[in-house]
C-alpha cells in the first residue's frame, strides 16, 4: 500500500508541510525539576523531525497552571533559552515544531503550587488521580499517586491572568523559535473545564450557555493570534471525552461553537482527539469530526489510535486533512519511514513513558539500526 494521501504536502496556516504525518503532544517528563527544556529533549525531538509537524509536548504558560514533575514551562527566560536549543536542533534537522500552550487549572495538585487551592471554573474536582511531586530522597523511580482537589473558582482577575499567561506562553515561544502554537483545549484541562458543562457551572459571563462557556477560549484565542498572527496558531480539543471526570451535556453544539470560534480568528487549524478505535480514549458514539470540516476551513488534523493505513484512508476520503500519531511515536523515532515502507513498528516499554532520562525515551534505534532486523 502506497499511502498516497499521508505523504502528500501540505499547507497549514504559514507553513508547508512536506507530509501529512503528525508528532501528537507526548508529555514525556524529561525536563529539569525546574522545569527547563533539556539537551535530552533537543535530542528526542531532532530525532523525530521528519514528520510534517512536531507539536511539543504540554508547556506550562503559568506557574499556577503547573501540576507535573519534570514537565516543561515557559515563563521564564531560561525555560525560553531550554527551547531555543530544542527549536534548534529541530531546525538544523529540517523539521518545523508548535508548542503547545498548557494550563492544568484544577487538575494541578497544591503540592506543585506551595500548598495552594488550584484554579478552576467551578469548585468540582477532576475525577481520579495524578502523579505527586517526589520527596527529597527520590530515586528516580514511580512517583506517588494522590488524588485531584477541590479548586477554588476563579475571580475574573485569575482569568485575566490566565489570558494574559497564554499571551506571553505565545511570545515566549515565538523567541524561543517555535514556529507556532497550539492552544491545549483538550483533555479536561483548564480551557476544557470552561467548555465542558459538568465541569463549569458558573452564572457569570464565563459560565451557562455557549457564549458564556466559550468566553475563556475566545479571550485566550484573541491574545495569542495578536501575538503569533492566526496563521501560526492551532488548537486542540476532545469534545466527546469524558476522561477525568469530562462531560457535556452537547457535544455535538460544543463542537460547532468552538469550531466557529477557530474559524471567526482564522487559526491554522484544528487538532482533534476523536478515536477511530478503543484505547487513549474510547471511539465517541457520535464522531464530530464532519460537524467540525463543514463548519472549519482551516486544516483539520484528527488524533486517535490511527496506524498509517487507517491514517492514509481518512485522508483520502476528505475526513481530514492530516493525522497525528501519539503513542507510535514513543518507540519509533522513524515513524515515517516505517509508515511508507510498510515496517513493522516497535513497542513502547511504558514504563518510561512518564519518568527516567535517556532510557526509554531517545534511546529507540531507528529501523535500520535496530538489532536483528
Ligand atoms: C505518554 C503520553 C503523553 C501524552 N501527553 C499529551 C500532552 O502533553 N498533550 C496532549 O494534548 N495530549 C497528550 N497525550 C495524548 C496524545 O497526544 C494522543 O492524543 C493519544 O496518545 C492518542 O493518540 P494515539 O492513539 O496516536 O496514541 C499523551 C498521551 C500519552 C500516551
Amino acid at each position: 500500500m502506497s499511502l498516497d494521501a499521508l505523504f502528500q504536502p501540505l499547507h497549514l496556516g504559514a507553513l508547508t508541510l512536506p507530509n501529512r504525518v503528525i508528532m501528537a503532544p507526548l508529555t514525556r517528563a524529561r525536563a529539569t525539576p525546574g522545569n527547563v527544556p533539556t539537551a535530552l529533549m533537543a535530542e528526542y525531538y531532532a530525532q523525530r523531525a521528519d514528520c510534517g509537524l512536531i507539536i511539543s509536548e504540554a508547556t506550562a504558560v503559568d506557574p499556577l497552571g503547573m501540576g507535573w514533575y519534570r514537565v516543561p514551562g515557559l515563563w521564564t527566560s531560561e525555560m525560553v533559552e531550554g527551547w531555543a536549543h530544542v527549536t534548534s536542533a529541530v531546525h538544523a534537522a529540517g523539521g518545523r515544531i508548535f508548542a503547545q500552550l498548557w494550563h492544568m487549572g484544577r487538575l494541578v495538585l497544591p503540592d506543585y503550587i506551595g500548598g495552594a487551592q488550584p484554579l478552576g471554573p467551578t469548585p468540582l474536582p477532576g475525577e481520579g488521580q495524578t502523579f505527586a511531586p517526589p520527596s527529597l530522597d527520590y530515586d528516580g523511580g514511580f512517583l506517588p499517586m494522590k488524588p485531584y482537589v477541590v479548586p477554588r473558582e476563579m475571580t475574573h482577575a485569575d482569568i485575566s491572568q490566565a489570558v494574559e499567561a497564554y499571551g506571553g506562553g505565545a511570545a515566549n515561544a515565538l523567541r524561543a523559535g517555535f514556529d507556532g502554537v497550539e492552544i491545549h483545549a483538550a483533555n479536561g484541562y483548564l480551557i476544557d473545564q470552561f467548555l465542558q458543562s459538568n465541569a463549569n457551572h458558573r452564572t457569570d459571563a464565563y459560565g451557562g450557555d455557549l457564549p458564556g462557556r466559550t468566553r475563556l477560549l475566545r479571550e485566550i484565542m484573541a491574545a495569542v493570534t495578536a501575538v503569533a498572527g492566526p496563521d501560526r496558531v492551532g488548537i486542540r480539543i476532545s469534545p466527546t471525552s469524558a476522561r477525568k471526570g469530562m462531560g457535556d451535556e452537547n457535544p455535538d453544539a460544543l463542537a460547532d461553537a468552538v469550531a466557529s470560534l477557530a474559524q471567526e480568528f482564522g487559526l491554522a487549524y484544528i487538532h482533534l482527539i476523536e478515536p477511530i478505535a478503543s484505547g487513549f480514549m474510547e471511539r465517541p458514539e457520535n464522531p464530530v469530526i464532519s460537524r467540525i470540516r463543514a463548519i472549519f476551513r482551516g486544516v483539520v488534523i484528527q488524533n486517535g489510535s490511527f496506524d498509517g493505513p487507517s491514517a492514509d484512508a481518512c485522508i483520502a476520503a476528505g475526513q481530514a486533512d492530516a493525522v497525528s500519531f501519539g503513542r507510535p511515536y514513543i518507540a519509533n523515532p522513524d515513524l515515517v519511514t516505517r509508515m511508507r515502507g510498510a515496517l513493522p513498528l516497535a513497542a513502547a516499554d511504558m514504563d518510561y513513558a512518564y519518568v527516567g532520562d535517556a532510557r526509554g525515551y531517545n534511546d529507540y534505534p531507528t529501523w535500520r539500526a535496530a538489532p536483528s532486523q
